[in-house]
């Protein structure tokens, strides 16, 4: 019988983290959700009968103890799901009263953007602790505003921006270790982090449901790219369908060879190829 998989999923306290915990446990996976927020994590550990870990993402020792803590209990790590996250509550439009400008709280950033990258980063060495070597799926939570303009929340554009970049460094890195990556970039999904007055005026319609996001994680995770062997995906979820956005074509031909001659091998010339690299596609 194989090994019951199990995951770690940042966020899963509610919304879109807890949803996917909810389709891994039903599932028979083994999840440790993790929160800033004790009590929605401990509420959602015992609603679904798995393990939590309240823990801030911004604080590298606390997610090195999270890891740490899935480690003793599953001895394996097969999926993490790198999803928490939180929009900007600092006005950073408003003009300053004095100057100096004081320093601006960039809470955002700390979570989105720096939790984030601790979540991939730590997510990537303890796939490469796995007992079978190095494998498993890392999937992190973008936005619409990783791709498109969102000027009322810029800094937390900033960081959703930063995790298509992410993803699109490291997944032809990790390729080649057997380890497959993607972000997903959902639209307006009715979870906490949405501020319902202002989506005023647009009607039910704007929302994305939460259950589109469960599908594109299960499709990128279990289903068609994962039986198709394929990674680096950045997928745009927008109420009822799977958007795949490929990098922006070079402008020419000096700006192709300058990004080719950052590409990490001398196989990988581009993500946008579709050739197989070490079994697992770009
Ligand atoms: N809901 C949307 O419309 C939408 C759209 C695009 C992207 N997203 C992204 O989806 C992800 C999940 O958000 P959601 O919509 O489920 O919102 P949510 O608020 O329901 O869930 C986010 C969870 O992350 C937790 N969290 C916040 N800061 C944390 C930290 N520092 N450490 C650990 N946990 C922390 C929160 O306590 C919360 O339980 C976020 O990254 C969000 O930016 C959401």
């Amino acid at each position: 019988m194989a090994p019951t998989p199990t995951a770690i999923i940042t966020g899963g306290g509610s919304g879109i983290g807890f949803a996917v915990a909810e389709f891994l446990v039903q599932k028979r996976w083994r999840v440790l959700i993790v929160d800033v927020v004790e009590s929605r994590c401990e509420q959602a550990a015992q609603k679904l009968g798995c393990s939590c870990a309240t823990a801030d993402i911004s604080d590298y020792d606390q997610q090195v103890q999270v890891f740490e803590k899935a480690w003793k209990e599953f001895g394996k790590l097969d999926f993490v799901f790198a999803n928490a996250g939180l929009t900007d509550t600092f006005p950073f439009y408003k003009p300053v009263a004095a100057y100096p400008p004081p320093r601006p709280d960039l809470k955002a950033g700390d979570v989105n953007f720096t939790g984030t990258i601790y979540t991939c980063y730590l997510a990537m060495q303890y796939f490469r602790r796995n007992p079978a070597g190095s494998s498993g799926t890392l999937i992190a939570t973008s936005s619409g505003a990783g791709v498109y303009s969102a000027p009322p929340i810029p800094v937390y554009a900033a960081a959703k921006h930063a995790v298509v970049g992410l993803v699109r460094a490291i997944a032809p890195v990790l390729a080649k270790e057997g380890i497959f990556v993607h972000a997903i970039l959902p639209g307006a999904v009715a979870t906490n982090v949405v501020d319902p007055k202002s989506m005023e005026g647009f009607g039910d319609t704007i929302y994305t449901p939460v259950g589109d996001i469960v599908n594109a994680v299960d499709a990128l995770l279990l289903g068609e790219f994962a039986k198709a062997g394929i990674t680096g995906r950045i997928i745009e979820v927008s109420r009822g369908s799977l958007h795949h956005r490929d990098q922006p074509a070079y402008c020419d031909e000096t700006m192709a060879s300058v990004m080719q001659l950052l590409a990490v091998a001398d196989e990988i010339k581009s993500t946008n190829t579709g050739d197989a690299v070490s079994g697992i596609k770009l």
